[in-house]
């Protein structure tokens, strides 16, 4: 393996304190090594919220096992922990966690139902990079995290994942799967990742996402971009390219990443206390964590409207940087559901927060003039939720 994806990995490790970290192409890949690491296979079940992205399933789907999708509590939008006892069954293989938007999940809840009923925890982290729960960061709790850099993830690498874990058998098992079955990146995607890197850097601001996401997306169906999801990934059947590693330009870009990720978890405290307390001030409940204890970084600032539409539509013209996610139980909202095991009414809380939740800019581009801006186009297009 290249010095600089092991740099990486050991620099990626080391920032959550765990014992080992593996890159991948991406964080669905990362999440697929894990499942085959710990055997999961045919008739196994896999518990997670119902709140997700459909990228997040096909893993479970590919070496297949079946999704069961539990309701989220409202105002962390994570896994309702009073829901989860009951979805436990003997094919029940791992519970997943997912942080959303970077709020921690009820791990010493989740932790005790696991450890009492002998299945596995893997944190997915993919929203949630350096949240603490109760002075503990997320992804160290769990047998396994996961972690992406996609576009629009803590901090991106345009796309990558990455995977944890401090059990030395796991990893180990993880080795050999890599060893024997990881396919190296092809030059022409990584050549094409690259250019959109630097075109991303040089002119993707809150003002230009939204004209830059749609010309991303057309460019994705034509095939002319590295897309994050292909349209192939709509359906639960793995493609033959779909288990590949990590390029060494994405390591790099890693590490540089991971260089300034103090400075990236301040500005998004910071970020966020100044949407609690714009929003306070204008008669809307915060998107803050309830908990006193938590300590979440959060990716995105989710915000309960009641006109989502139309606040997304308009927001592309006002140059409002407005994220629709999750738009229906698996993220987006063209997802066959059937064909992924959900039925509409399982999970009625996350079919709320998918209606009324946009979520606002946080990264290191949004600015304090970004987020009054954001506040005013929010408060001002629509009522609170
Ligand atoms: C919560 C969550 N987990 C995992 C993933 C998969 O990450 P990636 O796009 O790097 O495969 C996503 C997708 O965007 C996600 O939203």
């Amino acid at each position: 393996m290249d010095e600089i994806i092991k740099e990486y990995q050991q620099k990626f490790a080391r920032f959550f304190g765990a014992g080992r970290s593996f890159a991948f192409w991406k964080g669905r890949v990362a999440l697929y090594a894990l499942l085959r690491a710990l055997d999961v296979g045919q008739n196994d079940e896999i518990i997670l919220p119902g709140y997700t992205c459909v990228m997040n399933v096909n893993p479970i789907k590919y070496v297949g096992a079946k999704p069961v999708y539990v309701d989220i509590e409202p105002d962390t939008f994570n896994l309702n922990v009073n829901l989860l006892e009951e979805k436990i069954k003997n094919k029940t293989k791992a519970i997943i966690a997912q942080h959303t938007y970077g709020y921690p999940c009820e791990m010493d809840t989740i932790m005790k139902i696991a450890q009492s009923n002998g299945i596995s925890v893997i944190e997915d982290c993919c929203l949630a990079l350096g949240s603490k729960y109760k002075g503990r960061i997320v992804g160290t709790f769990g047998l396994a995290g996961y972690f992406s850099s996609q576009w629009n993830k803590p901090y991106t690498t345009g796309i990558g994942g990455m995977a944890i874990t401090s059990d030395r058998e796991l990893a180990e098992r993880i080795e050999t799967l890599t060893a024997n079955e990881l396919c190296p990146p092809p030059g022409r995607e990584v050549f094409m990742l690259r250019m959109q890197l630097m075109l991303y850097r040089l002119f993707i601001y809150p003002r230009t996402t939204a004209l830059a996401q749609s010309l991303f997306r057309y460019l994705t169906k034509k095939g002319a971009v590295v897309g994050s999801s292909s349209m192939r990934e709509f359906e639960p059947v793995q493609t033959d390219d779909f288990f590949k590693g990590i390029s060494k330009m994405q390591a790099r870009s890693g590490i540089r990443q991971l260089g300034k990720i103090e400075k990236n978890i301040a500005h998004r405290r910071k970020m966020a206390q100044l949407y609690d307390e714009l929003l306070a001030a204008k008669g809307f409940k915060p998107g803050k964590d309830p908990r006193d204890w938590a300590k979440p970084v959060l990716v995105r600032y989710p915000v309960r409207i009641k006109e989502k539409q139309k606040a997304l539509a308009q927001a592309a013209k006002a140059g409002i940087e407005l994220g629709s996610w999750f738009e229906c139980p698996l993220h987006p909202i063209e997802t066959p559901l059937a064909s992924y095991d959900y039925k509409l009414g399982m999970c009625p809380e996350a079919e709320k927060a998918a209606r009324e939740v946009v979520n606002l800019p946080l990264h290191l581009r949004a600015s304090k003039k970004t987020i009054e801006r954001s506040v005013d186009f929010i408060t001002g297009f629509t009522q609170a939720g």
